[in-house]
């Protein structure tokens, strides 16, 4: 039986990538909802229904647990969802918490990147309420990026010409920490790590693999083997270990995602 990642498209799998690094001896399947990527820029009542229909194929399938390694799925669909299946099911959010303990004692502030429909919902603005103590987190929805992710699009100078107009308006120098709350944005990690070199970037991947790991080992379903020993050996390893799906069954996207998950 293997652990399933759900995403809208291909953002989910920065999440996957690190845990077939953690958890070498699983096996994975990745669903992309392609008939309805974006999610971000859709109502919260479409993206839900589209995000039980996909759970739904995906419990079809022989799996032990789903990863909903999509921010904007979660904050919109994941207490309805806890309580309809019945295994585990693990959701994400924009790592604030974290970035706000980093920057407690640095008098920076903190950028969230997210899609706009993640930003509107309360799970994420009650999240800022209950750790923004000192009002330190702005936030801005990149969905020009989530349309460049999905075409593989990661021509540096095209990337760094958005980067720099979206940030026009902000004083880049006030900020310790930006956090990628959309499972995207860590295509891109290591172009704004260049861009903004003395600004630290995180992401909700580690996190919810950590999550991931717990869970599956307090329902004992945790599959243990030999990690793979030469490097060499990874990338293989890495490929093989996986089972494609999307909602249009499209042959070239099967493609994209094997593609992606070499890219990462
Ligand atoms: N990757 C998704 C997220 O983490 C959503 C991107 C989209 O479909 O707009 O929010």
């Amino acid at each position: 039986m293997g652990i399933a990642f759900f995403d809208s498209g291909i953002g989910g799998i920065t999440v996957l990538h690190e845990a077939m690094k953690r958890l070498p001896g699983e096996s994975f399947l990745y669903f992309a909802d392609t008939l309805h990527v974006p999610y971000g820029t859709k109502t919260s009542e479409e993206v839900n229904k589209y995000v039980k229909q996909s759970i739904d194929q995906i419990t079809r399938e022989d799996v032990k647990a789903i990863v909903i390694a999509c921010n904007t799925a979660t904050s919109i669909a994941i207490s309805g969802l806890r309580n309809g299946y019945d295994i585990p099911i693990i959701g994400m959010e924009p790592a604030v918490k974290p970035a706000v303990e980093m920057n407690r004692s640095t008098g920076k502030r903190v950028l969230v990147f997210a899609t706009e429909l993640t930003l509107k919902q309360s799970k994420y603005t009650d999240l800022v309420s209950r750790v923004d103590e000192q009002c330190i987190v702005d936030s801005l929805p990149l969905p020009e990026l989530v349309e460049y992710c999905e075409a593989l699009n990661f021509d540096i100078r095209v990337i760094n010409d958005y980067f720099r107009a979206k940030l026009a308006p902000f004083n880049m120098s006030t900020y310790g920490t930006i956090v990628l709350g959309c499972t995207h944005y860590p295509f891109y990690k290591n172009i704004l790590r260049k861009l903004f070199p003395d600004i630290q970037i995180v992401d909700g991947s580690a996190g919810t693999v950590r999550r991931l790991s717990q869970v599956l080992k307090s329902a004992d379903i945790v599959n243990v083997q030999a990690p793979v020993k030469a490097q060499t050996q990874v990338s293989a390893q890495l490929s093989m270990d996986v089972k494609f799906m999307c909602s249009g069954n499209e042959p070239a996207y099967i493609r994209k995602m094997e593609r992606a998950l070499e890219i990462i």
